[in-house]
This record gives structure tokens, C-alpha cells and sequence, in this order.
């Protein structure tokens, strides 16, 4: 095991995915491993999943998380799509006890962002770039000049007459459980895109995640005047990301 080789785990609310990541090539060194998330995801329960993860891996370094909620500090301030448990609990504490190495997280949608801006079409970036990850809830990262805003949650904002927040209209999970077809979706998707350029300006709008796999079939439904384009990573951006946050944490000491 090299120092620029990370564990990145990439949590989600359906799966809990890992692969050992080359921190200076962004490169995959196996192949991802995927677990389902338990049902419910209390923190007790995604501890054990997370470990058994790291021990498929045969891994006893540094681990680098993609956790869905508000992280500050190692700690979940939120908790959208996974148990209310998770509220006030040190993420870091929990998964590194149950694993038996360090770990370092950050919100997923971060991870994602971060991974595509070193690795992706983000490189190089300057000004405003936002990206969406199309999921069981919509993420959001910001950079501005290349630089992260952490814990953006604009998965959470409400669109005109709308009664829940825009995740629950339009991600990748409301298509599914309306049974949306591409256009119906990729409408409700559109109105979602335009209000946040009407209210954020961004220069770039990157997409990841499950849905931004299918760009094709919605592509036609962007009408927007910033220009929109599926992540490079697609959805390997979460855990390369999370490795990469790991070993610049580890870094600054
Ligand atoms: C959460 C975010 C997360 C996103 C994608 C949202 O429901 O609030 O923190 O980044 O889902 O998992």
C-alpha cells in the first residue's frame, strides 16, 4: 500500500460503494465494491456495512467518506434520505471504530464535485461552476475559481408551487417512484436547472450521479442559457473524490 492510495467510500441512501484510489492519477485500483445500504440506515447498522466494506478490501489505511447529509466537523447536521439518527452523530467516530482506521468525511456531493474539478471537466474551471448529483436526493457542490463553498444544499430549495423541496420533485428517485417518463422528468428537471441560474449565475452546470448517465434522453429538455453536461466520473466521481478530500486532510495535518 503506497501513502497516495486511499480507501474511497462513497455512502449513499441505496448503496455503499468502495475502490482503492490513486490520489494523483484519480484512477480506480480495483474494481467497485458495492453493498446495500440497510434498511433503516441507523448509524449502528451503516457502521457494520461500512466495515464490511473496508475488510472487502483488505484494507488498514486511511478511508476517505462521501456521507448524504451536512458534515461539519465529522459531524451529520442533517439526514434527508437516511436515518434521523444521524443527527448530531460524529460520523468519523462511528465508521472508524466500527473499521479500525482513520477516516475523513465530507458531504457526498462535495466528494463528487471535487473529483470532477481535478479529474473531470471542472479542471481548469474558473468562475461559477455548480454541479447536481442526480440520485435518491439532488446534491449540490459549488466551486467558485476551483475553490469548494462546503454544504451547499440546493436539493432543498422550493420551486414555484411546489409543496416539498425540489429533491422530491425532481431526482432521479421521483422518476422512478412516479414512473416519469424522460420528457415529464426532464421538464420537471429543466424548471429545476433555470431556477437555479436565474438565482446563482453560474458560468458551468455539471451533472452526476445515476440519472446524469441517461443525458441523452433529456438533454433536449434543458433550456437554459448556461451550458449543462454530464460529469466526466459519472459515478465513480464519489469515491474518488472522498479519497482525495482524505489525503488532504491527512496532509494539512
Ligand atoms: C442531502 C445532501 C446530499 C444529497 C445527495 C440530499 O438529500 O440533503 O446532503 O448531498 O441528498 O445524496
Amino acid at each position: 500500500m503506497q501513502e497516495r492510495h486511499v480507501l474511497g467510500i462513497d455512502v449513499g441512501a441505496s448503496g455503499i460503494k468502495g475502490a482503492v484510489v490513486d490520489i494523483e492519477t484519480g484512477e480506480l485500483l480495483n474494481e467497485r465494491i458495492r453493498l446495500e445500504t440497510p434498511e433503516p440506515s441507523t448509524p449502528e447498522a451503516m457502521a457494520e456495512t461500512f466495515a464490511e466494506l473496508v475488510r472487502a478490501h483488505n484494507w488498514r489505511g486511511l478511508v476517505g467518506c462521501g456521507f448524504p447529509a451536512i458534515v461539519k466537523k465529522g459531524v451529520a447536521h442533517s439526514a434527508a434520505n437516511i436515518s434521523k439518527e444521524w443527527i448530531g452523530r460524529n460520523i468519523i467516530e462511528v465508521f472508524s471504530l466500527a473499521a479500525g482506521c482513520p477516516v475523513e468525511v465530507l458531504n457526498d456531493a462535495d466528494a463528487a464535485g471535487l473529483a470532477e474539478m481535478r479529474f473531470g471537466l471542472g479542471k481548469g474551471q474558473d468562475g461559477l461552476v455548480l454541479m447536481i448529483t442526480i440520485g435518491s436526493g439532488l446534491g449540490s457542490a459549488l466551486f467558485i475559481d476551483g475553490q469548494l463553498v462546503p454544504n451547499t444544499e440546493f436539493g432543498h430549495i422550493y420551486l414555484e408551487g411546489q409543496k416539498a423541496v425540489a429533491e422530491a420533485y425532481a431526482s432521479n428517485n421521483a422518476r422512478k417512484r412516479e414512473n416519469l417518463s424522460w420528457e415529464e422528468w426532464g421538464q420537471r428537471f429543466n424548471e429545476y436547472l433555470l431556477h437555479l441560474e436565474r438565482t446563482l449565475n453560474p458560468d458551468l452546470i455539471l451533472l452526476s450521479g445515476g440519472a446524469s448517465k441517461r443525458f441523452d434522453r433529456f438533454e433536449s429538455f434543458i433550456t437554459g442559457e448556461t451550458p449543462v453536461k454530464p460529469a466526466r466520473l459519472l459515478n465513480a466521481a464519489g469515491t474518488i473524490g472522498a479519497a482525495v478530500y482524505a489525503y488532504q486532510r491527512l496532509r494539512k495535518g
